[in-house]
């Protein structure tokens, strides 16, 4: 008998997408993520015995560093590689082989790759789950779940909120899942970026027919009303040309003096590493969010790793 309650089913499941996610189900992510939060101190052995690979075929700090953290947190044990050249992938090992590798020796895969579509092709390979850890200018599913959850954690909801993303929104490819994952809710959004960078034109296409989206926005004329304001770094390793990017580079920065009109409320965030769009004279107001953002990414990949796992439902 039809119950009314939509069944809601991680155990296994690949993250390639946010796309993938309906609302309801990010919003259970993001319940089980706030119930890690004292898990987060204390530990627990929910996924003991369970091995995360983490391969990564470019740099990361947060990304790998938190979901091994997050691993050892619940328990578990991390295996992997951080540089792929010291990986058989120097020798000329192709993806596929690598994953049909590593599933035998772990139980989920957390991937980076330069490369957009290899989160999905390493999905279509492994019989293990894969998590996608970032793919080229393409998406970074986990960052727009801690987004989501920084957001919601700060401003108490996420409907209803006029949300900003300024920088790089062609390469960047934070914005791209945050803006797919944004567009599921009563959201306004405004985007500002130099002419070249402007937010992809498929991620457009999409959001365009959920949510009310203003292209080209002026920082300082939407800067009183915005209740997020998401930074990003200019992605200078994906510009095809480095003349290109010596145009835009530092074509935009937020400092106090930006910040003058903001609404005292109105919280920052970034998905970090930041170069210069931040000047560190704000990190000090209560307005900047982006380190509690960091802390968020343990207690959300702890959940993702618990569900995917198994472990809670
Ligand atoms: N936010 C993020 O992806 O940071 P890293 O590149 O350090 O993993």
């Amino acid at each position: 008998m039809f119950s009314g309650a939509i069944q809601m089913n991680f155990m296994g499941r690949d993250i390639v997408s946010i796309e993938d996610f309906s609302q309801q189900e990010i919003n259970h992510i993001l319940d089980i993520a706030k119930t890690m939060e004292p898990l987060a101190k204390t530990g627990s052995d929910m996924l003991k015995g369970k091995i995360l690979a983490t391969l990564f075929y470019e740099p990361s700090t947060r990304t790998r560093l938190s979901f091994e953290a997050a691993m050892l947190k619940l328990g578990g044990a991390n295996i992997g590689f951080a540089e792929p050249d010291f990986a058989s992938v120097r020798k000329g090992e192709n993806l596929a082989d690598t994953i049909r590798t590593v599933e035998n020796y772990a139980d989920i895969i957390a991937l980076r790759h330069s490369l957009e579509g290899a989160a999905k092709l390493a999905a279509e390979f492994s019989k293990v789950p894969i998590i996608n850890g970032g793919t080229g200018a393409e998406e970074h599913p986990t960052q727009a779940f801690t987004d989501l959850y920084t957001i919601r954690k700060e401003k108490g909801r996420i409907d209803g909120l006029k949300v900003a993303l300024i920088g790089d929104l062609r390469y960047g490819r934070t914005v791209h899942s945050l803006a797919y994952a944004l567009a599921l809710y009563d959201i306004e959004l405004f985007l500002v970026s130099p002419e070249t960078l402007r937010m992809r034109k498929d991620v457009i296409s999409t959001i365009k027919n959920k949510i009310p989206v203003t292209e080209d926005a002026n920082l300082e004329a939407i800067m009183p009303k915005i209740d997020v304001l998401y930074v990003t770094r200019i992605q200078k390793e994906r510009f095809p040309d480095a003349t290109e990017y010596a145009k835009v580079k530092g074509a935009y920065k937020i400092d106090l003096k930006t910040l003058k009109n903001a609404r005292k409320d109105m919280i920052i965030l970034h998905p970090l590493p930041r170069v210069d769009e931040i000047a560190s004279e704000v990190d000090n107001t209560p307005l900047a969010k982006y380190f509690q953002q960091v802390h968020n990414g343990i207690v959300v990949r702890m959940a993702l790793l618990s569900l995917v796992l198994g472990a809670i439902k």
